[in-house]
């Protein structure tokens, strides 16, 4: 378990290999470092995996609608080498802890930490399987229930649930660490006009009594267990894709991602078999924290993606890449997280450029640099300048506090640059291999180094400053530079706007959602009345269906005080809780006197209608307290 301190024992490895000394110490060698029969040490779950860990979970559970509340079983057969083991659980009444037998085995709940707390359970000799009874508490985190009126059809309730990164023990008490993979099985009773879906062989129609059962047969962590209830249809794409949505979403939903088949067969070509068999969407109602959480065999994603024109389905192809990059090979902890999302991103770009030719991947680098560059700023500036490093240091902290896009961008560049290092056929060939050699098994920091060091960067003779990359704060300076000729028109097109030329003779015509959203991000600082109205008039910004355009449209009328956006944008953060879209507006509104009086107003009234994970991030942001009372104009 005294597993690596960052860059201790691998740094020394890696100077050895690179000197072409063979190690000696037995700990040190680069077998043991590969060696994943241990569990490495995640200091974000009570859990001791190398005492007692679970192999496979039976979920048991009736889903009550009404009263908000997950009652039932969840039984684990447990490998233990001691006579305890230790769930973690948040926010969960436990019940009653039995044997296969029913007899009932001694337990006890730690104290509640930033981690939830334990949940010890005895293990009398030869007992190997258990069973925990439990209710879900008021607020658990990974659940948002909805009211009717929440929802797109407005007629029924729905439920939706999100583990990354660890919120599952607020709905499950069970290991929860992306270090430690088990298989699942699951009956889930809801109200019969609904139906139930999970990261999981799914139905595709209503049961008649509300019951519906699931298998999960591939190893997953916890994180990535997954439950959606509400008002579902199903609508397939081909023989391996489709789509879940409210019955008024379905047909739109199905429209566009049209393309999903072909992304899965340009993943599959790219990097190896897919190995969950069907690969479905859900669209959940406009609330859902994040773009998508890529559960397996059924991405959850946001309806903030329906753009109507097929502009904002690289999503998919992210949250499909994850299959891969993620849930085959997993962050052996959150401090790892780059190793799942920087190769995401990476892979999301391959797919997407296979797709739609090397313009439209150009266009999504540079506007993930652009974020990148907009991160590397803030957090230079904040409490935690070191979370700009690829390998994080998340201890004492909340992870989700440290998952930024750092990870996704600087993640990806640093891979860019590998490939560029030894070109993509290596570079391609490694990376099949990588996740062919380590299918359904965690990855940590040190050991994906001395896996590329042996395979790619030795071979090759490639010396890089993997240090700066990985333990060091900001970009290093040999980060490959994105280039889109398509957005230099954009930018030529917005310098001839300020120097003058008429917004309706600008020469817009056949721009994409991309190339609005680097139009929009670009504008000048400031903005006249006039202008702003100009750009609106001419572009009909405030109309914009597309969640992106808009937003980034919104942010520059909070930014120029244009108030005729004010309505929208009301509108907008009422009803949609991406967080993605929420910090940047309710930052851009912290930043004048009159936009705090109105982000306080707004999320007073929104606050009630967004997921855990997002009001945690606004309620940070806004300096929100509980009892806030309501605010007089
Ligand atoms: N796994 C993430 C979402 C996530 C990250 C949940 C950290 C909890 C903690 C997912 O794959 C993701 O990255 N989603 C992005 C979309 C993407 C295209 C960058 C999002 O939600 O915006
Ligand atoms: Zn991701």
């Amino acid at each position: 378990m005294a597993f690596l301190s960052p860059m201790g024992r691998i740094g020394a490895l890696v100077l050895l290999t690179a000197c072409g000394t063979e190690a000696t110490d037995p700990d040190n060698t680069i077998e043991s470092v590969l060696d994943t029969t241990k569990y490495v040490m995640d200091t974000h779950s009570n859990a001791l995996p190398n005492e007692a860990v679970i192999t496979h979970m039976d979920l048991d559970i009736t889903v009550d609608m009404l009263a908000q509340q997950i009652h039932g079983t969840a039984a684990f057969d447990i490998q233990a080498t001691t006579k305890q083991i230790v769930l973690d659980t948040d926010g969960l009444t436990i019940i009653s802890v039995t044997d296969s037998t029913g007899n009932a085995l001694v337990h006890s709940l730690g104290d509640s930490t930033l981690l939830g707390r334990a949940l010890k359970v005895d293990l009398p000799i030869g007992i190997e399987r258990i069973k925990v009874e439990y209710s879900t508490g008021k607020n658990a985190k990974a659940l948002q229930w909805l009211v009717p009126q929440q929802t797109m059809d407005k007629e029924h309730p729905f439920l939706f649930t999100q583990g990354q990164a660890i919120l599952t023990r607020s709905w499950i008490p069970v290991q929860d660490s992306p270090g430690i993979r088990f298989t699942y099985s699951a009956k889930v009773k809801v109200p019969t006009e609904l139906m139930a879906v999970m990261s999981a062989s799914n139905p595709q129609k209503r049961s008649n009594d509300g019951v519906y059962t699931f298998q999960m047969e591939e190893p997953i962590p916890a994180y990535l267990i997954a439950l959606a209830v509400g008002d579902l249809a199903f609508k397939s794409i081909d023989d391996r894709t489709g789509v879940y949505a409210e019955r008024g979403v379905v047909d739109k939903a199905a429209w566009e991602f049209a393309d999903t088949g072909k992304m899965l067969a340009a993943a599959e070509a790219l990097y190896g078999p897919y190995r969950w068999g069907r690969y479905d969407v859900i669209v959940l109602p406009p609330s859902f924290p994040f773009g998508g959480m890529e559960n397996p065999r059924l991405t959850f994603a946001t309806p903030t993606i329906l753009a109507g024109d097929r502009s904002l389905t690289s999503l998919v192809a992210h949250e499909l890449a994850h299959s891969w990059s993620g849930n085959l090979v997993t962050n052996a902890t959150w401090n790892d997280f780059w190793l799942n999302e920087g190769f995401t991103v990476y892979f999301e770009g391959r797919i997407s450029e296979a797709l739609y030719g090397k313009e439209y991947a150009g266009m999504l680098q540079q506007l993930g640099r652009d974020d990148l560059n907009a991160t590397l700023k803030q957090i230079a500036e904040s409490k935690h300048p070191e979370d700009s490093k690829l390998r994080l240091d998340l201890e004492g902290r909340d992870p989700d506090d440290g998952m930024t896009d750092i990870a996704y961008e600087k993640g990806a560049a640093f891979l860019r640059l590998l490939e560029s290092k030894v070109g993509r056929k290596k570079f391609d060939a490694f990376v099949r291999d990588y996740f062919d050699r380590f299918a359904f098994q965690s990855m940590t920091t040190d050991m994906f180094l001395v896996y590329l060091d042996k395979e790619l960067l030795a071979p090759n003779n490639v010396k890089l400053n993997i240090n700066a990359w990985v333990d060091g704060v900001g970009l290093p300076p040999d980060a490959p530079v994105p280039v889109s000729d398509l957005f230099a028109k954009v930018d030529a097109q917005r310098t001839a706007w300020v120097a003058g030329k008429p917004a309706k003779e600008l020469q817009t015509k056949n721009w994409s959602a991309f190339e609005w959203m680097h139009f929009l991000r670009h504008l000048p600082k400031e903005m006249s009345p006039q202008q702003m109205n100009e750009l609106d008039k001419s572009f009909s910004f405030t109309r914009s269906g597309n969640a992106e355009i808009l937003s980034a449209w919104l942010e520059q009328c909070i930014r120029n005080n244009h108030s005729e956006g004010y309505v929208r944008l009301d509108q907008f953060l009422n009803t949609v809780g991406r967080r993605k879209f929420l910090v940047p507006l309710y930052t851009a509104l912290k930043g004048t006197d009159k936009g705090k009086i109105l982000a306080q107003a707004i999320y007073l009234e929104a606050r009630p209608n967004y997921h855990s994970v997002s009001v945690h991030t606004i309620d940070e942001l806004l300096d929100w307290k509980n009892d806030q009372p309501p605010v007089n104009f």
